[in-house]
């Protein structure tokens, strides 16, 4: 009788824990915290059709969330205003405070990944800044609209909420920095605004996007090659300022003008953004040697939004001492320029940078 008795709990036991096992246990939802710093996506006009001549970054971080309560559905969404600014006045020093409180963020292990919500005009430069000086693989993703919160259709919401379950999602760990607009993934150091008021806007024309987002899931298509995050050199904790480096654009007829103004303004770098293969005018090349020889770093780039600046290519590189930007864009070069300054001058080092990043 007690044997059988013995068996019958047994039996029950086993059975009681086949079914917790079989019962779906109440998922918890990772903690995605969203950092808003401003932009479309948080502006407003007086009229739902107005999508130009809005103002931007009138929009708090509370609105933005309780603006998409379907964010519940992918992620524990808290909220930090950082700044509230259209992307046209952020600087280095933003991109300074805001690298912080993302790697602050990011050590803590009750948070899954960040989402930056940011104006599009200069999004791109603070995403690459972020994915050199992020020290965490994590996902970090920056996203914006161009159309404001109160226009019809607004790109915003759908945007964020992508962004979201994009920066909650286990399969974006260790891809960088990345761009999420317009159901795209973009790499940090590859994508860049291509149309001034599209809602496609946001692109990687030469190498392509990462992936795109499909019913609140990322599914990627390609890796990257380029170090990033917690593989670069660049360390930003007790960094206040970065060095003055500056862009001369050349076109036509430029001339030095540009070049002498950004070397009398006491600029520690110097990008040009030569024509063609970064190809110098007579003035031009002679208005950088001299810089050179103050010191300052000079970095060959060029306007053309596809292709590398060959190095000793249009200019002899190894003999006046300058640096190809590679495929950078020029206001990226600049971000790693001013980045690798904080480590070296030494122009050969410069260039394995722009090599490696
Ligand atoms: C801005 O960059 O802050 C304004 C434009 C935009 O967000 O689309």
């Amino acid at each position: 009788m007690t044997r059988r008795l013995n068996a019958l709990v047994v039996a029950f036991f086993a059975l009681a824990l086949t079914a917790a096992a079989e019962t779906p246990q109440p998922a918890r939802l990772p903690h995605v915290t969203i950092l808003a710093t401003g932009g479309t996506i948080a502006g407003t006009a007086a009229a739902s059709t107005a999508t130009v001549g809005y103002k931007a970054a009138t929009v708090g971080v509370a609105e933005l969330i309780a603006a998409v309560p379907e964010l519940a559905t992918v992620a524990h969404v808290t909220g930090e205003q950082v700044f509230q600014i259209a992307s046209e006045n952020m600087t280095p020093a933003h991109w300074l405070i805001l690298a912080r409180r993302v790697n602050e963020l990011l050590t803590r292990d009750d948070v899954a990944g960040v989402v930056i919500t940011h104006g599009t005009d200069t999004l791109e430069e603070t995403a690459y800044f972020l994915d050199l000086v992020v020290k965490s693989a994590k996902p970090v993703v920056l996203v914006g609209a161009m159309r404001p919160s109160t226009a019809i259709s607004a790109d915003g919401p759908m945007n964020l909420f992508n962004a979201v379950a994009l920066a909650a999602s286990p399969d974006a760990v260790g891809r960088g920095v990345m761009v999420c607009m317009n159901d795209r993934i973009d790499a940090a150091r590859d994508v860049t605004k291509t149309d001034t008021t599209a809602l496609d806007t946001f692109r990687s024309p030469e190498l392509g996007m990462l992936g795109f987002m499909q019913r609140g899931r990322p599914a990627f298509y390609r890796t990257l090659t380029r170090a990033h995050t917690t593989a670069t050199e660049f360390d930003v904790k007790d960094l206040h300022e970065l060095q003055n480096v500056g862009i001369a654009l050349a076109y036509a007829g430029s001339g030095r003008v540009a070049i002498d103004a950004l070397v009398a303004a006491g600029a520690k770098g110097i990008v040009n953004a030569g024509v063609g293969d970064g190809s110098l005018s007579v003035e031009a090349k002679a208005a950088l040697v001299e810089a050179r020889k103050r010191g300052i770093v000079v970095v060959r780039a060029s306007r053309i939004p596809g292709g590398p600046v060959v190095r000793d290519g249009e200019a002899d590189d190894d003999a006046l001492d300058f640096v190809v930007a590679d495929n950078l864009s020029p206001q990226k070069a600049r971000i790693l320029l001013a980045l690798a300054l904080t480590r070296t001058t030494d122009t050969r080092e410069i260039q394995r940078m722009f090599r490696r990043y």
